[in-house]
């Protein structure tokens, strides 16, 4: 795993709870994070990329962040290891994406994308193929989850006594101003029609302790519009436990001969 923050812990406990088939066995972390698995324990820890690909993990999953995604996940594709990643609004950067393409033909390995917070993103893809004419997200927060954003600017989130809506514009714009809440909007853009065609509002609400997603899509096949309301994790208050077990999903199918 890259990265060892609330998802990793939660990802690491809930593999644990499912049996001994799969686990964490080590992970690569910044060489000053305080936020790693405890010492003497059974995972390995990495600070440094090339002792990852050394140690020839059979799958790595990023859990880290967007940085992560840049710098260490292009070498462990070109080293010939898949990867899952999470940190999908990394991938709006069309430079990384097409690093990340070239990295994975030449390691002959695969990127793949877990659907994290948001679901029917298989839908998407699928009524792609006959021609969509819109698609819109948007995303609803309780007001901390929005704390360190550039929300912040935008509204004042302790003052707020009403679901307030504080961006509205493209997907491209949402991974620019909000790079870091701006995974699920950049899932639904890759499936769907993209980064300058994926309506985004961002949104803000006292009145609600879960994370929201609302997706609504027309095509050629018809409409639909799906909501989430997720719950956090415990550490983390912008991070869904649905990520979590869309990175634990992403593994199992992983190594399964059927994919059901
Ligand atoms: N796709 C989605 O719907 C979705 C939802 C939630 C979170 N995410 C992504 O998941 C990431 C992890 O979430 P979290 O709650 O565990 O965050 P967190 O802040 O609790 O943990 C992040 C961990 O990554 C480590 N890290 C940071 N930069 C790194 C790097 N360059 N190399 C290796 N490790 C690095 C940190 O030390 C920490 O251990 C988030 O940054 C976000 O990008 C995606």
């Amino acid at each position: 795993m890259i990265g060892y923050g609330a998802m990793g812990r939660s990802l690491q406990a809930s593999l644990a709870r499912s049996g001994d088939r799969f686990k964490i066995a080590a992970a690569l972390v910044p060489a000053e994070s305080r936020s790693e698995p405890p010492a003497g324990g059974s995972v390995r820890i990495f600070h440094d990329v090339s002792e990852l690909i050394a140690w020839r993990p059979s799958l790595v999953v990023e859990c880290a962040g967007h940085a992560a995604v840049r710098d260490a996940v292009p070498h462990v594709l070109r080293a010939g290891i898949d990867v899952v990643i999470v940190s999908i609004g990394s991938l709006s950067d069309a430079k990384l994406l097409g690093d990340l393409e070239a990295a994975a033909i030449a390691g002959d390995s695969r990127l793949i994308v877990a659907s994290g917070a948001v679901g029917g993103l298989d839908a998407l893809r699928a009524a792609k193929r006959a021609g969509l004419t819109s698609v819109a997200y948007l995303g609803c927060k309780p007001p901390a989850a929005w704390q360190g954003s550039a929300a912040e600017s935008l509204c004042d989130l302790s003052e707020i006594t009403t679901r307030t809506v504080f961006f509205e514009g493209t997907a491209e714009e949402a991974a620019r101003r909000f790079p870091k809440n701006a995974n699920v909007a950049a899932a639904i853009a890759l499936a769907g029609i993209g980064f300058d065609r994926t309506k985004v509002s961002l949104a803000a609400d006292p009145a609600i302790t879960c994370n929201s997603h609302n997706v609504t899509a027309q095509g050629a096949f018809g409409e639909f519009s799906i909501t989430l309301h997720n719950n956090s994790l415990p550490d983390n208050p912008k991070t869904s436990l649905l990520a979590a077990m869309s990175m634990e999903e992403s593994i199992v199918r992983h190594f399964t001969p059927l994919e059901l």
